[in-house]
């Protein structure tokens, strides 16, 4: 959501607003602040508030996080969990007391660019829709709140042919992925070895009967006991 570029832009004179879509602040490291587990899990095709799951920690170490002049607390590991990487967010808003600029619930449906300004349409708090100028605009959408799901052939006859005493089958995207738990004793195929992936295949194989981790390209070398590589999975995008 851009805390980054508020704290930047807030040094210069100026009004500046910042419009965002959910009810609390950020990143998907702040939406979830207080509300871990879920406070409202849902399912597809509903897309859930935050993408993180209980057992997250991250892949880049302190350092590389670390705002500047804003130190993370000492005694925090060198890669936290999403707890530290909340905790210190929401510090960093807090000190520069950034929320002043910050407009929940309001959502971007539109922009322009029109007569030498930006047009900016918007969704309000209250479901109104509403109009404002600008002279500068940032956008700091994001790239992760909208997932990516290929379609398989034979998909729906796979979903559709569920075996004699079996569980219905399921194909879940990474972004509604939060306990392992869920596959106890099943057979789980995971599709690419981003960070997602690899997560969601380490964790579930402590559990599961089997897991297999499909890649369609060679970002293998993976070393988790228990999961099976499986190269050269595509789907249609
Ligand atoms: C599971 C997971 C784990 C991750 N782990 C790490 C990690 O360990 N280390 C790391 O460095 N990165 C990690 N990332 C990536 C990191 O979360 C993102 O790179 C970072 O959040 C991007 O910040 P951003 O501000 O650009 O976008 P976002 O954090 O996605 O914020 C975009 C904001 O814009 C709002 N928004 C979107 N559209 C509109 C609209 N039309 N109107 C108003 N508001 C809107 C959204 O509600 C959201 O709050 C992880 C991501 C995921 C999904
Ligand atoms: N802290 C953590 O541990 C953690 C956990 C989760 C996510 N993250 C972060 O979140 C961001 C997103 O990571 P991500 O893993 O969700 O996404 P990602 O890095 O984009 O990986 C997506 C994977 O899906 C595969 N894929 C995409 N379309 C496909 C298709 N049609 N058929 C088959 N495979 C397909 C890709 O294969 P190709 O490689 O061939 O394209 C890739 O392996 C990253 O910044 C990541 O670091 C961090």
């Amino acid at each position: 959501m851009g805390y980054c570029s508020v704290r930047t832009t807030e040094r210069r004179r100026g009004d500046l607003v910042s419009h965002e879509a959910f009810s609390s602040a950020g990143c998907p490291f702040i939406i979830s602040l207080f509300r871990l587990p879920d406070p409202h899990p849902v399912s597809p095709p509903e897309l859930p508030e935050t993408p993180l799951y209980p057992l997250l920690h991250t892949n880049t170490p302190v350092p590389s996080m670390t705002y500047p002049g804003f130190p993370f607390p000492p005694g925090t590991p060198l890669y936290p969990s999403h707890e530290h990487i909340e905790a210190y967010h929401q510090r960093y808003a807090w000190h520069f007391n950034l929320t002043q600029h910050i407009r929940f619930n309001h959502t971007v449906v539109a922009s322009s660019w029109t007569a030498g300004r930006w047009h900016i349409t918007f969704h309000d708090h209250k479901g109104q829709t509403r109009h404002k100028v600008f002279d500068h605009l940032v956008v700091a959408s994001g790239h992760n709140n909208i997932p990516h799901i290929p379609v398989w052939r034979g998909q729906k006859e796979w979903l559709g042919n569920i075996p004699a005493k079996g569980l219905k089958r399921e194909i879940l995207h990474s972004i509604w992925y939060r306990e392992p738990q869920k596959y106890a004793n099943r057979s789980v195929v995971v599709v690419g070895s981003g960070a997602s992936g690899r997560d969601a295949a380490s964790q579930i194989s402590s559990i599961a009967q089997k897991v297999s981790l499909k890649l369609r390209t060679g970002r293998g070398g993976l070393k988790f006991q228990r999961v099976v590589d499986l190269p050269f999975c595509e789907g249609r995008p």
